[in-house]
């Protein structure tokens, strides 16, 4: 590591000079400083955007700053706290290094030490930050998780299609992270400080739609007040993501057409085009290939969207990746929530590994954010899960009354039957994994279930 890393540093103290002296001299050194001169301001920042290092002072008036060290420790916990003492203060200095700070300062503040302490953490940020990078590298990239094969191959294509000015069509079912794909792309090429403008096709009918993506001149129709840049326009330099471009109307197809092969848009009731400059990424969770046989998409534009093709799979074609997916949700809204991240009970594990998710990526994050806010005692069971959702899972953990106890001198045949059909409820039905389950022979599963199946239909007609 040559040049220190430059970190985001929040600094909050209630005499406003104090905190002004303290950012002018890190700033000085290449740091960005956020100043706040409340204890609450402070916390609030805290709550709205990531910092590497929080300097706070220790007294003030609305907030105690031991208070402002437990939040920033439990909102941001990777970020060092400092704090500032009153002269001779050591006690409060302790206490605040009990609840997770990290150094501590002493007013008058020596500026030479603050800057001395910063650099020092920021040599740590910068090996964090590389290793953060690294493992990245291995298992993600840009928030995209997951370590199956499938996914390993849709990691290794983003990383080769973002640098390049591709266009590139992504495919996949509802929530199966089309969008977090397309911006992955673009903040991973070359034109990630430029726009990334979205725009939803199926959002809005034909004339709507060539208004959005076009523009238009004063009064070129009906309503149209003042000239207006279309999205393309806004993108220029940057990405189009056109999502849901499926459902895009063909009139409007042959215009997106003509504007992509010229590299100019003309607004509705302009005479001259304008140039623009626009990386396109397109997505849609229909089969593309069935509306282009039907006649319903361009096959001329089809080629030109799909320069390269990523295909993302629906979620129970990649079930390896639900533990690090769960894993990297419940951190996410532990942190929004500001609680510790939960355990998750067995029963919940089996459950959300053999459940289908028809909505995919989606359904899961919403499943563990609604959870995740209910959440007291930091463990996730079965009777955490909302009424209402899909998945079912069924588990002893918390309710002993509906454990086996109700077995208890009942006939073998009972007993094995009730296993049986939980370690199929357990597994979504995964014949293979149950009989894994109980440790039997998947015949000797599939023997039992027909014996009952048999029995059962034979009372149905009696
Ligand atoms: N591989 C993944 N890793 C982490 N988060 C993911 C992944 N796939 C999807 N998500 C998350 O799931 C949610 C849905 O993803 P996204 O909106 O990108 O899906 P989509 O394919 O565009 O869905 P739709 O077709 O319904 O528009 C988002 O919050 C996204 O961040
Ligand atoms: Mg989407």
């Amino acid at each position: 590591m040559s040049a220190p890393e430059p970190l985001q540093i929040l600094v909050i103290d209630d005499e406003k000079g104090t905190a002004e002296a303290i950012a002018e001299s890190l700033e000085r050194r290449g740091h960005a400083c956020t100043i706040a001169t409340s204890g609450k301001s402070g916390v609030a920042k805290l709550e709205q955007e990531p910092f590497d290092v929080v300097l706070t002072d220790l007294k003030m008036a609305d907030l105690n700053g031991l208070e402002v060290v437990e939040r920033s420790k439990q909102l941001q916990p990777d970020a060092e706290v400092f704090v500032i003492t009153g002269f001779g203060d050591v006690k409060t200095a302790v206490e605040a290094m009990k609840r997770g700070a990290s150094h501590y300062l002493q007013k008058p503040i020596d500026l030479a030490e603050l800057r001395a302490v910063v650099e020092n953490s920021a040599k740590r940020v910068g090996t964090l930050r590389e290793l953060r990078r690294q493992l990245d590298e291995k298992f993600g990239f840009e928030g995209v998780v997951g370590n199956s094969p499938k996914m390993l191959r849709v990691l290794q294509l983003l990383k080769d299609y973002a640098p390049t000015p591709a266009s590139v069509l992504i495919l996949g079912e509802n929530g199966t992270g089309k969008e977090l794909a397309a911006r992955a792309l673009h903040t991973n090429g070359r034109r990630k400080n430029k726009p990334f403008v979205a725009l939803n096709c199926a959002a809005m009918n034909e004339n709507l739609l060539d208004d959005e993506l076009f523009g238009h001149e004063d009064g070129a129709f009906t309503g149209a007040k003042g000239q207006r840049k279309g999205r393309f326009e806004h993108a220029h330099g940057g990405t189009l993501f056109l999502d849901e471009v499926g459902d895009m109307p063909l009139a409007l197809q042959a215009k997106l057409l003509r504007a992509l092969e010229n590299g100019e848009v003309v607004r509705i009731g302009a005479n001259d085009p304008v140039k623009v400059d626009v990386r396109i990424i397109a997505a849609t969770n229909k089969d593309i290939q069935k509306e282009v046989e039907s006649g319903r998409f361009r096959q001329d534009l089809y080629y030109r969207l799909k320069v390269g093709t990523i295909r993302l799979p629906p979620l129970r074609e990649h079930r390896e990746d639900i533990p690090q997916l769960v894993a990297h949700f419940l951190k996410e809204f532990a942190k929004r929530y500001g609680k510790s991240v939960p355990k998750v009970s067995p029963a919940v594990w089996k459950a959300l590994e053999g459940y289908d998710w028809p909505g995919n990526v989606r359904e899961l994050r919403n499943l563990l954010d609604s959870i995740m806010i209910l959440d007291r005692d930091g463990e996730l069971t079965p009777d955490d899960f909302p009424e209402d959702a899909g998945i079912k899972p069924h588990g002893s953990s918390s309710t002993p009354s509906s454990g086996p106890d109700h077995l208890i001198g009942r006939p073998l045949e009972e007993v094995e039957r009730y296993y049986m059909e939980k370690a199929l409820e357990l597994t979504g039905s995964n014949r293979e994994e149950a009989a894994k389950l109980l440790n039997i022979s998947e015949r000797t599963m599939y023997r039992k279930l027909q014996e009952w199946k048999k029995e059962s239909d034979k009372k149905a007609e009696e």
